[in-house]
């Protein structure tokens, strides 16, 4: 079992990719503290995880409910956290020319600021090893039509990996992204994106498919565990191919 006894906490833990993170850290004997503002889906997520969750209602954007998680899963659960996975993010679609500069921020405030107050109010409870990811995405490194705020608040997720890895190294904390591509998750069910459109995306992917999040999670794993230990400040991607392999 590579987690063991860990404690690890994973925001946006009631649906998708965090989800799938939580079931694959508790299948490998972590117990897991999740997060996420709905309170109902995030006791279903709970109940599907067993008795070594713990649902914990929390805004990753305010630094008082981020405190407040890990007080409650410390305390819970008797231990100092090993894992964090800053996974809890938005995605909207916003034109430039219909978007206000407040529909913008509130992207960046969520996707970018609640992932440095994920990480910095966790330190006072991180035991020594420990791993921290970032979920970024393949949106970080490519301009994407009508996405220019989550492309933005994505490349600045994997710039905060590399500075925070760089600022922890010597404190025995490793911080590291990860970049889906295109994940089959319910975050598309807020974007208006139809099923053509979908279907027009997963053509262009080299494996011609979208990722289950128990792949992504997969990953997450890795960097979770001791076998990346060689490793912190970096980006992984899982993208079936989309950043490395050319269309031509
Ligand atoms: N699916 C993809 O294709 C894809 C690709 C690349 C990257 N990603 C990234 O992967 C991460 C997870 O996305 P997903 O696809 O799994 O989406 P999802 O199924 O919609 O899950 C998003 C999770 O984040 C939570 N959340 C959103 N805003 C929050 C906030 N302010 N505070 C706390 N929790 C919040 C949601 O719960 P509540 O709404 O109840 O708060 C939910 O649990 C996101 O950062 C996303 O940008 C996804």
């Amino acid at each position: 079992m590579l987690l063991k006894d860990m404690l690890a906490v994973v925001t946006g833990g009631s649906s998708g990719i965090g989800l799938a993170a939580a079931e694959r850290f508790v299948s490998e004997g972590a117990r897991v503290a999740i997060s996420g503002r709905d309170a109902q889906k995030l006791q279903r997520a709970a109940e599907k995880l067993g008795e070594h969750a713990l649902p914990v209602i929390a805004d990753a954007a305010s630094p008082g409910d981020m405190r407040r998680l890990y007080e409650t899963a410390v305390g819970h659960f008797q231990r100092d956290v090993n894992v964090v996975v800053a996974n809890a993010g938005v995605s909207r679609q916003t034109p430039v020319r219909e978007t206000s500069l407040e529909q913008f921020s509130d992207v960046l405030g969520i996707n970018v600021g609640g992932v440095y107050a994920t990480v910095r109010e966790a330190l006072p409870f991180l035991a020594r090893p420990a791993s921290i990811i970032l979920v970024a995405s393949l949106a970080a490194n490519q301009g994407t039509k009508n996405f220019s705020a989550y492309c933005a608040s994505k490349a600045a997720v994997v710039s905060l990996a590399k500075s925070f890895a760089a600022e922890f190294v010597e404190s025995g904390i490793r911080v590291n992204s990860i970049s889906p591509g295109v994940a089959n998750t319910p975050i598309f069910d807020t974007l208006g994106i139809s099923e053509a459109q979908l279907l027009q995306w997963s053509n262009v992917i080299p494996m011609k498919r979208p990722a289950e999040p128990a792949e992504i999670a997969s990953a997450i794993l890795f960097l979770a565990s001791d076998a990346s230990r060689y490793m912190t400040g970096a980006d992984l991607a899982v993208d079936g191919g989309m950043s490395g392999i050319s269309p031509f």
